[in-house]
């Protein structure tokens, strides 16, 4: 029988729906509009396409949103004044600094500029190393990480005490979601580029979460069977009869995964929409800090 199919789409318009009732609620009560400010720096094309993409999504929720753009060869200085200008802005409660950041700028740095009470992308030094930690609490969860574990529970996969086997170590995806896999008491192996036979790791993952970034890296042959199969990729391949003249693929080869697998997420329409629908959670979140709630 095939996978049961996890609709990211719908349980992330679900959650983007609950997220504007909220906004709608708090700002009938005279509390303020949640803000975000987003920063984008240089021209890397996807970049822009994911930043209006967050930036129409905070319309529909009612969320406030200012995009920020600066040149390519921004300097440091220009980029952390920006930011202490946002840092103090009551208007804005969120601050997304769009990754990658062009060559010759300090990341770290500019993730550390930013309050740690407006880090609505969870990067901040603090929160990821809070992240890192038993027992802390970070303010901010990054969104594809926690999208991936919201579709894991939606799915109905055990997380405590299954054999969890991520694919890649980014700061972005692979090192935060594996860290919140052990939070939910998973045993978490992270295989990589120098990983040796990654199929025979995968062979014993219940629960798969592929995020290498090359299309339909793993086969149905490497999927336990009743395994849950989560795919953060999106790849472009060409595609002469596609009207765009390609179409978007995950790491995952879906048709063949699909046939093993308990569960999995189809690409598109899998993580990429919970990415929006987390921001702007941790947004709502976020004004809910400013207004002094204990947000629990
Ligand atoms: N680049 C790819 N994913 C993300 C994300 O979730 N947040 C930011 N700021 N940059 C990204």
């Amino acid at each position: 029988m095939p996978a049961q199919l996890i609709d990211g789409k719908a349980i992330a318009e679900s959650l983007r729906e609950e997220v504007k009732q909220k906004v709608s609620e708090r700002v009938a009560k005279g509390l303020a509009t949640p803000g975000l400010a987003t920063v984008i720096i240089g021209d890397n094309p996807a970049s822009k396409v994911y930043v209006r993409m967050k930036q129409k999504a905070c319309q529909d929720a009612g969320i406030y949103s200012v995009g920020h753009e600066l040149p390519g060869d921004a300097s440091q200085e220009e980029v952390e004044t920006l930011i202490r200008k946002l840092n103090n802005d009551p208007k804005i409660h969120g601050i997304l600094v769009q990754l990658p950041l062009p060559a010759g700028l300090n990341e770290e740095q500019v993730l550390n500029s930013i309050s740690l009470q407006k880090d609505v992308d969870g990067f901040h030094p603090i929160n990821i190393g809070r992240l890192a930690q038993k027992g802390r609490e970070p303010l901010f969860i990054p969104a594809t990480p926690s999208g991936v574990i919201y579709l894991l529970e939606q799915s109905g996969a055990q997380l405590e005490g299954a054999n969890a086997v991520v694919l890649g170590r980014s700061n972005i995806v692979g090192m935060p979601v594996s860290m919140l896999l052990v939070h939910a008491n998973a045993t978490v192996t992270i295989c990589h580029s120098r990983t040796k036979d990654i199929p025979a790791i995968t062979r014993e993952a219940d629960i798969l979460v592929a995020a290498v970034g090359i299309p339909e890296y793993v086969r149905g042959d490497w999927i336990k069977p009743g395994a849950t199969v989560i795919d953060v990729g999106v790849n472009r391949v060409e595609d002469a009869s596609a009207k765009r003249g390609y179409r978007l693929v995950g790491d995952v080869a879906f048709d063949e995964a699909v046939e093993v697998a308990r569960a999995i997420t189809p690409v598109p329409g899998g993580v990429g929409p919970m990415t929006i629908a987390m921001l702007l959670r941790n947004t709502l979140r976020a004004a809910r800090l400013a207004d002094g709630n204990d947000v629990g």
